[in-house]
């Protein structure tokens, strides 16, 4: 598929995602979001992709938000859509994917854009970095699951704050929050997350997926996250990854996972 709002690159085992729209601040609007379904989804299913990074064009904005131009004047039935959609097709999407994404957090992170890094398996920003939930300052909520996992990240207290004050916080307030792992200069950001996918690539991409599943059970209604883990533990036994990774152990050799 050719893309007019994102860039992807390959390199490596890892396949970088860029929102470009810089003169929009990156703001999603419905063709970027479709977009970026269809770049997560080659990129999960690149056997050569070990681990994505999303990240936005220019040096101001992550994603400065859903694009507010768009759903200006959308009715009550539309509004609900536009939530139900783009939580299928971007955010749940992402979370639920089984190829690792890091959130490159490269300026603001605001409304959808804070959301689509939440959605995203960990965060790393630059020191440059605003993040926040601004909805209620245009009479709205955050509707990409913002509601949702601003709570299980940073607390319940700490999203109501953030959500009701609309208010933004900088990059080492949301590591003190545990809402980004790391900090780092704006220029050393996209190496710094390349170096965490790197050594992600080479652990078993299986049993990574399993890991995924299982943690994120933890988060979903009526899932028992202990015992999906007790089942994804038990896959994991008929896997070649597990051969080849208990084997190298055992040799004393580095393993070379095959990846099924
Ligand atoms: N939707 C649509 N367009 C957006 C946008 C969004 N969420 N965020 C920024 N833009 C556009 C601006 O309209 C402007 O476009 P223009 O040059 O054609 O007028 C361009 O991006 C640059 O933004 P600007 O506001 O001039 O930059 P700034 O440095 O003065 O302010 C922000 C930066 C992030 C504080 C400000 O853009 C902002 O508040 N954006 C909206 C954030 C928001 O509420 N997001 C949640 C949406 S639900």
């Amino acid at each position: 598929m050719n893309f007019n709002n994102i860039l992807t690159e390959y390199y490596g085992g890892i396949t970088t995602i860029t929102i470009n729209r810089p003169n929009k601040l990156n703001a999603l609007n419905q063709d970027t979001i479709n977009e970026l379904h269809h770049a997560f989804k080659e990129a999960d299913l690149d056997e050569d992709t070990k681990v994505i990074i999303v990240t936005g064009s220019g040096e101001k904005a992550f994603v400065a938000g859903a694009d507010i131009s768009e759903f200006a004047d959308y009715s009550v039935e539309e509004g609900e859509y536009l939530s139900a959609n783009g939580q299928k097709v971007l955010f749940n999407f992402v979370e639920n994917l089984s190829t690792p994404v890091i959130a490159a957090v490269n300026g603001f992170a605001l409304g959808g854009g804070l959301e689509l890094a939440m959605a995203c398996h960990f965060r790393v920003a630059s020191d440059n970095a605003k993040m926040g939930l601004p909805e209620v300052s245009l009479g709205v909520i955050p509707g990409y699951g913002g509601t949702q996992r601003l709570a299980q990240l940073v607390g319940k207290g700490r999203a109501m704050e953030l959500i009701m004050t609309a208010g933004m916080i900088d990059a080492n307030k949301a590591l003190q929050f545990g809402l980004v792992n790391h900090v780092t200069t704006q220029n050393e950001l996209l190496a710094f997350c390349e170096k965490i996918a790197t050594k992600i690539s080479q652990n078993s991409s299986v049993a990574i997926a399993a890991a995924i599943r299982a943690v994120n059970a933890n988060f979903q209604d009526g899932v028992d996250g202990f015992n999906m883990e007790i089942k994804e533990f038990g896959k994991c036994f008929g896997t070649e990854d597990f051969a080849e990774g208990t084997s190298a152990f055992l040799e004393k050799r580095k393993a070379d996972f095959p990846g099924r």
